[in-house]
């Protein structure tokens, strides 16, 4: 219901490309549905204004669509990608960043297409920018982003389960890769699913208890 309406509420411009994405194949497609979903909520447990929230989640259905110009042959390959389809792969980000700007619709969400990739330590693509000049869209979309596609099956592999992937955001955090705000936002969001999944028939308690405790204890000491 969620995504129906966060996905009606988009301009024609932009759901014409995202169209395009969730052609490509039901990876993609899945994501590309779920990153802006995730996003909203991490905005909400920001408390930032309804404005930002829509300009946010606009971004974040438009994070990906540089991957329509990515051969399907690399995109959807089941083994590791070679270094040099890595770097084709990359090339996502800026592909997405220019179609954004060339389509004057688009053009105000560029920098999320762009920078979604970018860490905060100055280690990520494509231009390696710091702590403080990555834009506020694309670190959260980067957060939800990641726990994405950690959780869900990809080609290659089966979702981790949520305190794996919550581990791996947790040092990645530590890295200051992720901005630490922003984490702690999604673990909240995570225990709002926790909480939804206690009330489902085949849940399996003891699981979520420990997930929810080691959740509380990372917010603590952050
Ligand atoms: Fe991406
Ligand atoms: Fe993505």
């Amino acid at each position: 219901m969620e995504e129906n309406n966060l996905y009606e509420e988009l301009s024609e411009t932009i759901k014409k490309q995202i169209d395009k994405l969730d052609e490509l194949d039901i990876y993609t497609s899945n994501h590309i549905h779920n990153v802006p979903i995730i996003a909203k909520r991490i905005c909400e447990k920001l408390e930032l204004s309804k404005i930002a929230i829509t300009f946010c989640v606009r971004c974040a259905y438009l994070h990906d669509i540089g991957k329509i110009f990515i051969p399907p042959e690399i995109l959807q390959k089941k083994e590791r990608l070679t270094e040099e389809e890595f770097e084709i792969m990359k090339t996502h980000t800026t592909k997405g960043y220019e179609l954004c700007k060339a389509t004057e619709h688009l053009a105000p969400y560029a920098k999320g297409a762009k920078s979604h990739h970018e860490n905060g330590d100055g280690t990520g693509y494509p231009e390696r920018l710091k702590d403080g000049s990555i834009p506020t869209e694309a670190e959260i979309i980067k957060v939800a982003d990641v726990y994405d596609a950690l959780i869900s099956r990809r080609q290659y592999r089966d979702g981790y389960n949520r305190k794996t992937a919550i581990q791996i955001l947790k040092e990645e955090t530590d890295k200051k890769r992720l901005n630490r705000k922003i984490f702690k936002a999604l673990l909240k969001v995570i225990l709002e699913d926790i909480e939804e999944d206690k009330k489902k028939e085949d849940r399996d308690l003891r699981t979520l208890l420990t997930q929810q405790h080691y959740i509380n204890n990372i917010l603590q000491i952050y």
